[in-house]
């Protein structure tokens, strides 16, 4: 078994924190949404592994090399536009040649990986196997109708009127039948060749399509609340580990992580909590729930359920909560007088100011 891993896309998603960079690069607890998965690729006893990548090509294979850090034999397939998924298992056809395949969207978050559906699939090998989510607005996802038994009767892409809450997950596993059913897809309103539209001609052709209905699932819409939820829900799992300095003025409590080259001065950090190499948290106070990237400077000030990326600086600032801090960020404290808020924001950003 092959996987095929979509780490392409336009990033027309512009928010908050993916500006800069490719959606799939996303950190969850210091760590990249993309390492996620193929580490959870790996764990499931998958190494040959397709990258499907666009216009972010660079940046991925930056970051992710030729896969040996993972356990993975990577090839990078440059699919020339975001033409859609059908369109990607259509430009990976070569490669997967008649394997079966898990296809993994690198922008997805699946907590407790995929090793489960992969055994299940080996073993009882239906031509397709999707995964579904309960979400409270399926509207941005594909869409999934069950008949009473549990069966896929019908999928819809990014339907207005949703008939169900079962979000379509973004890990698909295929058998080579897929093949046949993308060449049957025409491009959707939105201009691209949709693998929900070749999972309905599954379907209508009364093939084997199941389904899962998991808990635990992420991807980067853009909505900060979640994305603190999934950095919490990852700390959870987080082993004690102090590789970088802690001075003798300083506490560190619980489940905290502090990278090689991280120092801690004359601060407490309650965990779980992560702080990342080059960082420096001075005089600081830093509690549960909080992933602090690498090479930030933390001084005065307390930060409790958030996060923080890389290159950032706050200082003197009092208590930060419940806050997503971008890349090259700087938080400082205001001259006395005039008494006012001065703010430099990029687009999308949001702002909530104590008053
Ligand atoms: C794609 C699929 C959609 C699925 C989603 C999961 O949407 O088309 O059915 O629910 O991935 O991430 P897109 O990310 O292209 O909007």
């Amino acid at each position: 078994m092959k996987a095929l891993v979509l780490s392409g896309g336009a990033g027309t998603r512009l928010r908050p924190i993916t500006h800069t960079s490719a959606k799939q690069l996303v950190p969850v607890a210091n760590k990249a949404v993309l390492f996620y998965g193929l580490e959870s690729i790996a764990a499931a006893g998958i190494t040959e592994v397709g990258v499907i990548v666009g216009d972010t090509a660079r940046e991925i294979q930056d970051a992710v090399g030729d896969g040996s850090a993972f356990g993975l034999n990577v090839t990078y397939i440059p699919q020339e536009r975001p033409l859609g998924l059908a369109h990607a298992v259509l430009v990976a056809r070569d490669w997967l040649g008649d394997d079966d395949f898990v296809m993994y969207l690198g922008d997805n978050f699946i907590v407790g990986g995929i090793s489960g559906v992969v055994d299940a699939f080996r073993r009882t090998r239906p031509d397709a196997q999707i995964l579904l989510t309960r979400v409270k607005d399926p509207r941005p996802f594909g869409v999934a109708e069950l008949d009473p038994d549990g069966r896929v009767v019908g999928l819809e892409e990014k339907p207005r009127h949703p008939k169900s809450d079962l979000a379509l997950v973004g890990v698909y596993l295929f058998t080579p039948v897929i093949h046949d059913a993308v060449r049957e897809v025409t491009p959707s309103w939105r201009g691209e060749l949709e693998i929900t539209h070749a999972l309905q001609h599954l379907i209508d052709a009364h093939a084997d399509v199941r389904s899962t209905v998991i808990e635990g699932y992420w991807k980067d819409t853009g909505n900060v609340a979640d994305m603190l939820e999934v950095n919490r829900t990852v700390l959870e799992g987080l082993t004690r580990r102090i590789d970088g300095e802690v001075d003798e003025r300083s506490q560190t409590v619980g489940r905290v992580v502090v990278e090689e080259g991280a120092r801690i001065v004359n601060s407490r950090i309650v965990g779980p909590a992560v702080v990342g190499s080059g960082t420096v948290v001075e005089d600081s106070y830093v509690g549960p729930f909080t992933s602090i990237a690498e090479n930030c400077h933390v001084a005065d000030s307390e930060l409790e359920f958030s996060i923080v990326l890389r290159d950032s600086s706050i200082h003197g600032v009092g208590r930060i909560e419940s806050s997503l801090i971008g890349r090259h960020v700087e938080v400082t404290p205001a001259p006395s007088v005039p008494s006012a808020h001065r703010l430099v924001l990029g687009d999308h950003s949001k702002v909530q100011i104590h008053t």
